[in-house]
């Protein structure tokens, strides 16, 4: 048991025209004086009445300073006799605590060398990172012309959503998503994009990039081989890299990804990504007869195509080109899409389509990530869509 020194009254200066409470100034004084040591484990507080008596300040003020420490775990209660500092709280806390206030806690860790991280996030440190997330000028990719879209319209909805109060607006939502969203998705999916599905296939997300990481989470282990366009999506890259997943780089050309130099260099890959409708960033199309050998090829071998169709309601010339899922009928295409490109970025909400099969492991693993997206900013979207 520690020795428990005698009691004292300590210099505590109290400002009365502060804004700060008098027991919150008294409760900041005692926190600063335990974390830097000048307080020791073990040392008596004067009781709330004397304390009161020396500050001239309320008996409530104090009690309640008290309270606040006890609740953190920096006092403890003396059976029958006071208050002192809590005797838990080891000793070389303080040391290292006293420390950091001294000379900063950046140089500390400096001093005690390099840290390790796991070897995923190592990995994930040599992917490149986007240097457009900085730029917001003109003729920079990926994003929309934010300064047309319709601010007026989506603020009201969202204004009137927000009044409504719904639980089902406020409370924990289904991690699969709305369901009135995920009926609008599938219906502008099987009539715009020839994709074939129903609503329970589809699941909504924080985005295509989201999208790509349950994916990849689903349906790869460490060390499985993922053929990749190159040049290609770095967040894709990221994503299969972030799995333990080893990337193969396929070179494309007029055609899209090239799926004769695909199959000898992976041909017992696990997944191929690609961006058949607009290739990221050179933006062609994959061509229908690779398109043919590419799901032949994936029907052959039990592997699963992710296609990231992020911004194919853009064409210049011709109506929108059909999507590479609307021709497999061996379920073996992921679809992924996005609002980031036909709404904006910051909503941070796209979907997955996924094969029936394989509905409970991609639930299981969004519910893992983050519950589910804003049911507000999918409720305002389905709305919107209306408009
Ligand atoms: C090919 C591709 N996929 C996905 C995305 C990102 O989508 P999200 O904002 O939905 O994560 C982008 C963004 O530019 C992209 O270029």
């Amino acid at each position: 048991m520690k020795r428990i020194p005698s009691t004292f009254t300590p210099p505590i200066m109290l400002d009365s025209h502060s804004k700060t409470p008098i027991y919150r100034q008294l409760y900041d004084w005692f926190r600063s004086a335990i974390t830097v040591g000048r307080m020791r484990p073990g040392q008596r507080l004067p009781s709330t009445r004397n304390m009161a008596a020396e500050l001239q300040i309320s008996r409530i003020s104090v009690f309640n300073a008290y309270e606040q420490l006890h609740a953190e775990g920096y006092l403890e209660a003396l059976p029958g006799s006071g208050t002192c500092v809590a005797r838990t709280i080891p000793d070389d806390a303080f040391v290292s605590l006293a420390a950091q206030g001294r000379k900063g806690s950046q140089r500390i860790v400096a001093a005690s060398g390099p840290r390790t991280v796991s070897a995923r996030a190592g990995a994930l440190l040599q992917v490149p990172p986007e240097l457009w997330l900085h730029n917001l000028g003109a003729f920079r990719v990926s994003l929309p012309a934010l300064d047309h879209f319709p601010v007026d319209v989506w603020s009201k909805l969202v204004a009137r959503h927000s009044r409504s109060q719904s639980l089902r607006i406020m409370a924990y939502g289904d991690a699969m998503g709305y369901l009135p969203f995920r009926e609008a998705i599938a219906e502008y999916l099987s009539t715009f994009r020839a994709v074939r599905c129903d609503s329970s296939q589809v699941l909504a997300t924080t985005g295509s990039q989201q999208a790509l990481q349950i994916s990849a989470q689903v349906l790869l282990d460490p060390g499985d081989q993922v053929l990749t366009e190159e040049p290609g999506y770095p967040g894709a890259r990221v994503a299969f890299t972030s799995a333990g997943a080893q990337l193969v780089p396929v070179s494309v050309d007029g055609e899209g990804m090239m799926v004769s130099e695909m199959i000898g260099r992976g041909p017992h890959a696990r997944v191929v990504y690609v961006t058949p409708s607009h290739q990221y960033p050179l933006g062609m199309t994959m061509s229908a007869a690779r398109r043919m050998s590419l799901l032949k090829w994936a029907e052959h071998t039990g592997s699963w195509i992710i296609e990231d169709d992020y911004d194919s309601e853009y064409r210049f010339g011709s109506r929108p080109i059909a999507s590479l899922q609307g021709l497999d009928v061996h379920g073996r295409v992921i679809y992924i899409g996005t609002f980031s490109k036909v709404m904006f970025p910051a909503l941070r909400l796209g979907y997955v389509v996924v094969p029936k099969d394989l509905l409970p492991a991609f639930c299981a693993a969004r519910d893992a990530a983050d519950i589910f997206s804003s049911t507000l900013y999918q409720a305002v979207l389905t709305d919107f869509k209306r408009c």
